[in-house]
């Protein structure tokens, strides 16, 4: 029998819920019984500028269709000033889905130092004011979920988006501690790297492919993980168009040479296809399980 996800009495913060991939969290959300802070602030895919109309707009969508939303229109840089929000709206936050973001490409020889800040500060910055000012409430109640929005662009790099690629993988290293951290208190944390037709892929993929990603398509990942009924934590999801999977570490078997006898950079270059060869890899999931490799290496060679 299918399990249903639902989120009564469970109250969900999505940041950049205005339009986009957030929008259609937001109303699938309040469509499984969540009452919803709709965040956004309106401004350019370039961050420019503000407007309260976008997330009015989402909030007037879920109240017309019968679910619970208030709409709040802070930048997500002021994470407290949003989940003091939620909590006087609402008494409490079981969910936030980070999930606002900007853009501004150039390659990494024109990049200027506006453009690598401004992005650090909404992606990484914002997602941690907003996650840190959530975090008490979640451990007091023994309740939490948090997704992190990556992006491929991170995990594979993307030609002219190396501030971009940046804060999404940053922003996997903070999924991958506060699992860790979170674990006691039920805190599970997660993080999706998303392709979805958006203002934001508009011009960047092409027209047939744009109207099939869907951003509705990306969303009942979003909401499974957000759920009770998730109980992984941890993990990296990409997802897009309908489909999705999960992406984990993968690392060679590696060479290990004796630490004591010492070894030349042409003991690197005369193994190197070998330290690069992928065949029978290792998936460590945790620091320890990556440690072990190298602590058997000075075992091997100890006196
Ligand atoms: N669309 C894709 O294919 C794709 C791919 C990888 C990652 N992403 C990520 O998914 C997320 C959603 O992007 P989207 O494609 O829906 O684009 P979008 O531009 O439609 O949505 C982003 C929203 O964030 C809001 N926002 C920006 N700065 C903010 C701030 N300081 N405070 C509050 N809100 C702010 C914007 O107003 C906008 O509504 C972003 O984090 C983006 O980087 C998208």
């Amino acid at each position: 029998m299918s399990q249903s996800v639902r989120f009564e009495d469970k109250v969900v913060i999505i940041t950049g819920a205005g339009g986009g991939l957030g929008r259609a969290h937001a109303l699938l959300f309040a469509k499984q019984g969540a009452k919803v802070l709709v965040n956004d602030l309106g401004g350019s895919t370039q961050g420019e500028g503000a407007n309260a109309s976008a997330a009015d707009r989402v909030v007037a969508e879920i109240r017309d269709a019968g679910g619970t939303a208030v709409a709040n229109h802070d930048s997500v840089t002021d994470g407290d000033k949003l989940v003091q929000h939620a909590m006087d709206a609402f008494g409490r936050v079981d969910v936030v889905v980070n999930n606002a973001g900007i853009l501004r490409d150039k390659t990494f020889h024109k990049m200027e130092d506006a453009d690598w800040e401004l992005v650090y500060r909404v992606h990484v910055e914002g997602a941690y004011k907003v996650t840190r000012a959530a975090w008490p409430h979640m451990r007091e109640q023994n309740y939490g979920r948090v997704i992190f929005t990556a992006s491929t662009s991170g995990i594979y790099g993307n030609f002219g988006q190396s501030n971009y690629g940046m804060a999404k993988l940053g922003l996997y290293g903070l999924t991958r501690t506060l699992a860790l951290e979170g674990r006691k208190n039920n805190i599970l944390v997660n993080a999706i790297a998303p392709t979805g037709g958006t203002r934001m892929t508009e011009g960047l993929i092409p027209p047939q492919v744009f109207e099939q990603l869907k951003p509705e398509l990306v969303s009942p990942l979003v909401v499974y993980l957000a759920s009770e009924n998730c109980q992984d934590t941890s993990g990296l999801f990409e997802v897009g168009g309908g489909w999705m999977g999960k992406v984990r570490w993968e690392r060679s078997l590696g060479v290990g040479f004796d630490p004591r006898a010492g070894f030349s950079p042409e003991d690197v270059a005369e193994h190197f296809q070998q330290i690069c060869d992928f065949e029978g890899a290792a998936h460590p999931k945790d620091n320890i399980e990556a440690l072990k490799e190298m602590m058997g290496n000075l075992q091997k060679y100890a006196l």
